[in-house]
């Protein structure tokens, strides 16, 4: 098929090559010309593990990057808009949804058949049925089910492990106003192995990737909660706790009970049933936040989703809390950052939890550094020039916490296991504070980690 991506962000650009790779069409559109630049040179302008390689490869074949959208979207066969949609602090903001829809009726007048158009961007119900439809009729001068077919495609990839979750996909929602739509998007997917179809409506498919992030946000917000409360509770840890939570079989089932050594299935839902520092990126935050307000309008109370987002916003300052426990006050203190990034793997950084923890550091007057292998440029854009000035960046641990007196996980990087082996040999090592606790308490010499109650001792 002759595919065009509007769009290429993760969602954009991981859809193209993972397409391209299946022997489709694709030219992937931007507004942005260093991004389409970059991508036709076989460059990412983001970090996602295996993606450059992936792009790479597809250039050579039915991949490339281009600014004309008209061009794209009249020898397209299915257009894909893939274009961000932001939380503007109040509501979802349909921006650039609104405008890429617009743009591609316009470019559909001169579209000699009647291609699908898909919606991939996170929307909330009714926003494909209605703002996108009245867009692309409005630009065309064709309607709906005539002139082209109309369908909403969620997409549920995670950051960090964007390649292999679109190519091996747990799910595929195929949302379309008619059965056409259904079926051009069979055909798009047909060689990704994929246990379950589902073939529904444009806004059921919407509600079923809002109440998909809603829920583990939810799951996140109520470990940390569990957490918070452990670490007031003299000898109880929440990994602990946690770790029996996850033995109901409900949750993590056993595999074979005519087994002499029984054996679980441990599902990925489980790490969402740890507590951490809060949630970040581009997406559990703002959808969370989107669906509250979504809900508000339409006079339907969003007490659960409202908690989560209050909670998670301040699980930062409450991770802060434990260096506090032992410096009161924090000026001159030297504190490096270890991990940046909202989780590993990725070089994004929005709502990353560093963040607030990098300002409120800041503001208290501590020296800064920060230490992530994939996300320094992007921090420093997000911190902008005068605090960046401030702190000093690495990609080197050793570097990073050489010196300081505490040092703060705030990324479950891989690379952090080395920590304890970084510390061993020094004189005054630093204390950490394990934001993921992703380090067993006892393999360096002095350890916070949320979550953990007092020692029973000093009560
Ligand atoms: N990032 C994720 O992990 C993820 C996962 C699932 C779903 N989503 C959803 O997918 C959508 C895209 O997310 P993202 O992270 O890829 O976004 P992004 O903001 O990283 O990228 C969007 C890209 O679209 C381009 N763009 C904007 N308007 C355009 C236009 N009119 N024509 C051409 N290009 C245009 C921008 O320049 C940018 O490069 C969002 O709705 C998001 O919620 C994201």
């Amino acid at each position: 098929m002759r595919i065009a991506v509007i769009g290429t962000g993760h969602v954009g650009l991981v859809s193209g090559a993972c397409f391209a790779a299946k022997g489709h069409q694709v030219v992937c559109v931007d507004i942005d010309p260093e991004r389409v630049q970059a991508i036709n040179e076989g460059r990412v302008p983001f970090f996602e593990a295996g993606l450059e390689k992936l792009v790479q490869e597809q250039l050579t074949q039915g991949l490339r990057a281009s600014l004309d959208l008209p061009a794209a979207v009249a020898d397209a066969d299915v257009i894909l808009i893939a274009v961000g949609t932001p939380f503007d602090g109040h509501r979802l903001d349909l921006r650039h949804i609104e405008k890429a829809s617009r743009q591609v009726g316009e470019a559909l007048r001169d579209h000699t058949g009647v291609p699908l158009v898909l919606v991939k961007s996170t929307v909330l119900p009714g926003t494909t049925d209605g703002l996108v439809r009245e867009q692309l009729e409005a630009g065309s001068g064709r309607k709906v089910g005539e002139g082209f077919s109309l369908g909403m495609n969620p997409e549920f990839l995670r950051e960090g492990q964007a390649v292999s979750d679109f190519m091996v996909p747990d799910r595929i929602v195929l949302g379309g106003s008619d059965d056409r739509s259904h079926e051009i998007q069979a055909e798009l997917y047909r060689d990704f192995p994929c246990p379950d179809v589902i073939r529904t409506d444009n806004s059921t498919a919407e509600m079923i990737k809002y109440t998909s992030n809603s829920l583990l946000a939810t799951l996140i917000s109520f470990s940390n909660e569990i957490g918070n409360l452990c670490a007031t509770l003299p000898g109880v840890d929440v990994r602990k706790v946690m770790s029996g939570v996850h033995l109901d079989k409900r949750l993590a089932p056993i595999l074979d009970r005519s087994v002499e050594a029984d054996e679980r299935i441990r599902p990925g839902i489980l790490t969402y049933l740890e507590a951490g520092c809060g949630f970040g990126g581009s997406c559990l935050p703002k959808d969370v936040q989107s669906l509250i307000a979504f809900g508000e309008d339409r006079g339907a109370s969003m007490g659960i989703l409202d908690s989560v987002i209050q909670l998670n916003r301040r699980q930062p300052e409450h991770t802060l809390s434990l260096i506090r426990r032992h410096f009161p006050d924090l000026k001159g203190l030297s504190v490096a950052i270890l991990g940046l990034a909202f989780k590993p793997g990725t070089s994004d950084i929005r709502e990353s939890p560093a963040l607030p923890v990098i300002r409120s550091l800041l503001g208290d007057g501590a020296h800064l550094r920060a230490y992530d292998p994939a996300a320094l440029d992007t921090t420093r854009a997000a911190l902008g020039p005068e605090l960046s000035s401030a702190v000093r960046f690495t990609d080197d641990l050793a570097e990073a916490v050489d010196g300081v007196s505490a040092a703060v996980i705030l990324t479950s990087w891989p690379q952090l296991k080395a920590l304890p082996e970084l510390l061993e040999p020094m004189e005054s090592p630093p204390l950490v504070i394990d934001g993921r606790r992703m380090l067993d308490p006892e393999s360096v010499p002095r350890y916070e980690g949320i979550g953990r109650g007092p020692s029973p001792d000093h009560c």
